[in-house]
């Protein structure tokens, strides 16, 4: 791999700022394959290199996963006038890393958000031809029936036109206001809402639990973060 400076090869861990190498550079915290690095601007090769910082090795990421738990009252975008962003939700120095949420979640929605610099494996997880299902656990009011499940696997074309693929609809409880689960392989606005919406059973709240083969971090809390590891981006990889 080409030669990189070592204050982006080790800011890319997020866990530390390039002012911040700098300094650790500095203090001689900072070892190349066991040497002291003179400046922060050294290049190393980050494939190839032992780069040690405060005498741990770390690992070089390319490309940077992350792992949110949204809460409501955050939007799934960059920047926006309109209130806070999932970016808000990370330290400076993620936010440095120019990383974009892969597909939307509404304000209100919860949980599994990832967010990422990769550009291309976001796109591929997103598109409906990859097939990589996304699992919501919803409530919503009104008593789920089979038919309502029926409706879903046959592929609903909503009142104001929109054709919806086959989803899956799976009843966890039914009564005044029902739970289930559901999964759907693309992400048109509000689908989910919009689904249920038409089957006369309104979300009153919505989560969002599993992208592929990627389950929402049970130890994760609300509004919390954590870095994938690499057997997890290598799984996301997978066709699923
Ligand atoms: N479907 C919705 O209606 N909202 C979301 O946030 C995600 C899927």
């Amino acid at each position: 791999m080409a030669l990189q400076r070592l204050d982006k090869i080790i800011a890319s861990t997020g866990r530390w700022s390039r002012r911040e190498v700098k300094n650790l550079v500095r203090q001689g915290r900072v070892l190349v394959d066991g040497v002291p690095a003179r400046s922060a601007e050294d290049k190393a090769d980050p494939e190839t290199a032992d780069i040690a910082v405060n005498g741990e090795s770390i690992t070089y990421r390319r490309y940077t996963w992350v792992m949110l738990n949204k809460p409501a009252g955050y939007l799934s975008a960059t920047e926006d006038g309109r209130g806070p962003t999932v970016l808000d939700l990370l330290p400076p120095e993620l936010r440095r890393q120019n990383l974009f949420p892969v597909g939307r979640l509404d304000k209100d929605t919860e949980g599994l958000l990832l967010l990422t610099n990769e550009g291309g494996l976001a796109h591929e997880l997103l598109s409906p031809r990859h097939h990589v299902d996304k699992v919501y656990y919803a409530r919503t009011a009104g008593r789920l029936t089979e038919e309502d499940c029926r409706a879903f696997a046959s592929g609903m074309t909503l009142d104001d036109g929109l054709a919806c693929l086959p989803a899956g609809l799976e009843i966890l409880s039914a009564g005044e206001e029902s739970e289930a689960y559901v999964t759907l392989r693309e992400g048109k606005f509000h689908q989910v809402k919009r689904m249920l919406a038409q089957r006369g059973k309104p979300v009153v709240y919505l989560e969002r639990v599993r992208m592929g083969n990627l389950p929402l971090d049970p130890a994760l809390a609300r509004g919390k973060y954590r870095f994938l590891t690499a057997e997890e981006v290598q799984n996301l990889r997978k066709p699923q």
